[in-house]
């Protein structure tokens, strides 16, 4: 019964984000050949053409930006871009298990990227809808408020903008609310090709289409691309999980989170100000204004990547909006994976046991907008041999296991799941029972297979072992990929890596059907 009800759902609107759909995409050209450079950061994300920029900006004439596919069409292309430092509860528990010290470090850091946001925006004249907003965390239940109060006073211990708001304009009952004024909001790919069109020239590079396969050497650092060798002083690995984890820092300490977003246009105004419930399942709205009239961005429904039914998240999100305003039209769907510390903070820094030349940046917890242009900035003063005040909360090298423990053990079990592909049970007993345009995981002569029925009725089987660390992969039934559930490699319906932290694609298996 329920097969045939998520049978008979039709995703609404475009398969696109609408930041993708409203700006071209990028045309720079892949690495040809060898070359040394002073740092090379790997991911052209927010994290990415921001610290190549404030490189430049700073001085530096060599420094490339090496990105797998196409710059700012990931997790940053698919984002809510929210500019706030608002992330949600985070305040009242980072004092608590962090110490106000790297609270406050937290809150100002995520505070100077907004400024630092809106400061390069005035000062390169870039048109990206950027507005100023005010941010609210609003309780669903009266259980919550106690929560929403005691984040209002932890903020304000703080020095954030936070106020305890009774009254909101939103058209359903609501217990009040965390609000943070002098907020923003943006369009996030107009304001980063506009930054990438900065970093091109002079001693500086984009590469697009160029993959890093692999990172070498103590001293400067050998990146070995599918179109060249780099050579550089220092590297930064800016992706979404980095493809060199040597120590073993991070792999356990990192978890990954699909959610959800509608494009909707409704028959009223949106209120002033971007929401957020405090309450799982996560409800997210912000207004957009876009040249038809105003889009609405309706997000969230999140869940650990590999569970569950995708297209029945894009259905509850729809079911809810349509449940409290009138309408119009659903023009854009869209999805994305977000990569999350066990303790909820970003990992940012250098990699300290292996090579003092290689930093990271990820685990952004869904906040990239301006924890990944905090991460840009303390990169750049990492990279300038200058003290950052807010490197300590951050520090790639932390580990509170008091704190973190439980989260921490959990994780490492979840993890080993994958590993052994615990989670993931066969939903299909033979192949012949996959539909064009489906994909599942089947066991074929008593061995698991991926298994992918083309719309002409082709069968593909691959091997599901991830090529990253053999996790086992999954279907993504809402944008037909295989995505592996420990550390977010993706993978096309018939097995070509599209996201790292694998870098080569998944194995066929050829069987008998
Ligand atoms: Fe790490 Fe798949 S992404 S095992």
């Amino acid at each position: 019964m329920a097969d045939n009800k998520k049978a008979d759902y039709i995703l609404p609107g475009r398969a696109e984000s609408y930041w993708l759909a409203t700006t071209p995409e990028s045309s720079y050209p892949p690495l040809s050949g060898d070359i040394h450079i002073d740092v090379a950061i790997l991911g052209g994300g927010i994290v990415g053409i921001t610290t190549a920029f404030l490189l430049k900006e700073a001085g530096l004439s060599s420094v490339a930006v090496i990105e797998a596919d196409r710059i700012i069409k990931g997790v940053t292309g698919h984002t809510t871009a929210k500019v706030t430092s608002q992330h949600g509860l985070i305040y009242d528990r980072l004092i608590s298990k962090f110490g106000k010290e790297q609270a406050q470090q937290y809150a100002d850091s995520n505070q100077a990227a907004i400024e630092k946001i809106a400061s390069i925006i005035s000062s390169k004249g870039i048109d990206c809808d950027f507005v100023r907003m005010p941010a609210y965390v609003y309780a669903s239940s009266e259980e919550s408020i106690v929560n929403i109060r005691n984040e209002v006073d932890a903020a304000q211990s703080l020095g954030l903008p936070a106020s305890f708001e009774s009254d909101l304009p939103l058209p359903f009952k609501t217990y009040g609310a965390v609000l943070f004024g002098n907020q923003a909001q943006f369009h996030p790919r107009k304001y980063l090709c506009a930054l990438a069109k900065e970093i091109e020239g002079d001693g500086c590079h984009i590469f697009e289409k160029t993959r890093a396969l692999k990172l070498e050497g103590d001293g400067p650092i050998k990146i070995i691309t599918n179109k060249g060798i780099i050579k550089a002083n220092k590297v930064i690995q800016a992706t979404h999980f980095p493809i060199h984890d040597k120590p073993g820092l991070l792999f356990q300490r990192l978890y990954q989170s699909r959610s959800y977003a509608l494009g909707v246009r409704i028959e009223e105004p949106f209120p002033q100000g971007m929401f957020i419930s405090a309450e799982e399942p996560i409800r997210s709205l912000r207004s957009q204004p876009a040249r038809e009239s105003e889009l609405i961005i309706v997000s969230g429904d999140g869940h650990r990547t590999g569970e569950g039914n995708e297209i029945d998240h894009y259905q509850n999100l729809e079911k809810w909006i349509r449940s409290i305003y009138p309408v119009n039209s659903i023009d854009y769907h869209w999805s994305t994976q977000d990569v999350i510390s066990v303790d909820h903070v970003p990992y940012i820094g250098q990699i300290t046991s292996g090579n003092e030349n290689l930093y990271i940046a990820t685990g952004f917890r869904k906040w990239g907008m301006t924890t990944g242009t905090a991460a840009a900035m303390i990169l750049t003063d990492m990279i300038l041999g200058k003290s950052n005040p807010w490197e300590e909360v951050y520090n790639p090298s932390r580990f509170k296991p008091l704190e973190s423990a439980k989260t921490f053990f959990s994780q490492v079990a979840e993890a080993t799941k994958g590993l052994v592909g615990e989670r993931i049970i066969p939903t299909h007993e033979n192949a012949s029972q996959i539909l064009p345009g489906e994909g599942a995981i089947v066991k074929i002569e008593g061995e698991r297979v991926a298994a992918y029925r083309d719309e002409a009725g082709v069968l593909h089987t691959l091997d599901p072992s991830c090529k990253h660390m053999g996790c086992i992969v999954s279907w993504n039934s809402a944008e037909k990929t295989w995505d592996c559930p420990c550390h977010g490699s993706r993978y096309s319906a018939t097995g070509k890596v599209i996201k790292s932290p694998a870098v080569y694609s998944l194995s066929e298996k050829k069987v008998r059907e």
